[in-house]
């Protein structure tokens, strides 16, 4: 992402705020797997957003109005013999050179310096709560101050949460964000592609991970943006199955739920598919309903729609269709008033999706779902689950699961499938399964 798009972002965020107002933004602290082991480090979203820097042991300043420079990092400083274990710094230099700070300082003096900068200022903003350490030094920072009010410090008068004003400008993707965020999901794509031809009865699910994997990172993507989940059979009615682990039978569907992440921007894509290539009736009978469900709620990702228009379109579709299957009994309005689709759907049809995967931005304004305005990007998601042993659904039915998924930008017109290059159509899918 070009340094031009972080350095609005901070322009924007500085244009909420007046002049006597600061802004902290830690950066996450690195986090560990098992002893002497680390998670690769991923900076938070709302840092890396402001930023683009993705050291750990960081904090962003935004400190309007400063004369010596509105934008202060506070990162690790150079030290060639730490550099020769974990790799390169940015050092003070870089942070301005690089990321265009105003003003650099060693994070390890921020206790030293960050109570002047807070002492000229009003109100703090700050998302609290989210790394309790730091929590915590920002109360020992803003409490000096108060013990030296009789001194005649002026200490801030208030915190105000700047997850609010950050998440808002994160929902709205700019062009560059919008850009990116169709690579990563073409390469998803292309790595459910891959994993369709690839797969056979008898191997494993982990074989497809594997598959996925590769073209991830062949293509670019580094990390996934979640645990994939590859649910062969029963499994793929655990929503949150990532063992990922057991053998894939013949006659039975694969669910796979995986996306990349690509330059900080994450992917989410679904799709299921016959192990060996070809549906069965009941198969074919519950897919093509989750499919007509999905096409029924993407129609409904327009401006002026409310977030609740596309699932209130799914369930309709879904629960005529389970009605028509037998798989429930009654009036259809009544049903849908009795939610009783949920003891065969039980989430809901979408999230937004942007730098997280369940990214940020509030579904509801005073109440009300959100009106939809371009730019935001959610996924579409409906699914069916029959678990196995159900004795009110006939044994036919037992152990099917389907969930589609797509990636979907509101636009001032129709809406922009992004992920639609994996393929879900039937005859596709059937022709594609196993080919490799
Ligand atoms: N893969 C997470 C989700 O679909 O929400
Ligand atoms: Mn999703
Ligand atoms: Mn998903």
């Amino acid at each position: 992402m070009d340094k031009r798009e972080f350095k609005r972002r901070r322009k924007k965020v500085m244009d909420v705020m007046d002049d006597d107002c600061i802004a902290i933004v830690p950066a996450a602290p690195p986090r560990h797997r098992n002893r002497d082991v680390e998670y690769p480090y991923r900076p938070d979203s709302d840092f890396y957003y402001l930023t683009g820097f993705s050291e750990p042991e960081a904090v962003a300043v935004l400190a309007p109005g400063r004369s010596q420079g509105e934008f202060i990092l506070f990162c690790r400083e150079r030290d060639p013999e730490m550099e020769q274990w974990n790799g390169a710094r940015a050092g003070l230099e870089g942070a301005c050179s690089d990321y265009s700070a105003d003003d650099a300082f060693p994070i390890s003096d921020i206790d030293d310096i960050l109570p002047g900068l807070l002492e000229t200022r009003s109100h703090v903003y700050y998302a609290m709560g989210y790394y309790q350490e730091f929590d915590q030094r920002m109360l020992t920072w803003v409490n000096k101050l108060r013990t030296r009010s009789r001194a005649g410090v002026n200490s801030p008068a208030q915190f105000v949460a700047l997850d609010h004003v950050l998440h808002d400008m994160r929902l709205y993707k700019s062009r560059a964000e919008i850009k990116t965020m169709s690579h990563a999901v073409e390469i998803s794509a292309s790595a459910h592609r891959r994993a369709m031809s690839a797969c056979r009865p008898g191997m494993t699910e982990y074989q497809i991970e594997a598959e996925l994997v590769h073209e991830f990172m062949r293509a670019g993507g580094r990390s996934v943006a979640y645990p994939p989940i590859i649910a062969g059979g029963a499994n793929a009615c655990v929503l949150h199955y990532t063992e990922n682990a057991a053998r894939l039978n013949d006659g039975d569907l694969l669910l796979i739920d995986a996306g990349v992440e690509y330059d900080y921007y994450a992917s989410d894509i679904t799709r299921t598919f016959p192990v060996n290539g070809k549906f069965s009736k009941e198969q074919r009978a519950i897919y093509a309903l989750v499919l007509e469900a999905q096409y029924a709620a993407i129609e409904q990702v327009r401006p002026g729609n409310h977030w609740n228009d596309p699932h209130e379109a799914a369930v309709q579709v879904i629960t005529e269709g389970l009605v028509d299957l037998g798989l429930l009994k009654g009036r259809v309005s009544s049903l849908i008033k009795k939610e009783a689709h949920r003891k065969f759907y039980m989430h809901r049809t979408g999230h937004w999706i942007g730098m997280d995967v369940h990214d940020v931005g509030d579904y509801k304004i005073e109440g009300e779902w959100r009106v939809l305005e371009p730019g935001m990007v959610m996924t579409v998601e409906p699914g069916i689950y029959i678990s196995g042993g159900n004795k009110r659904v006939a044994k036919k039915w037992w152990n099917i699961a389907v969930r589609i998924e797509d990636d979907v930008l509101v636009t001032s017109d129709k809406p922009q499938v992004l992920s639609k290059a994996a393929p879900k159509g039937i005859e596709e899918i059937e022709a594609l399964v196993g080919s490799a």
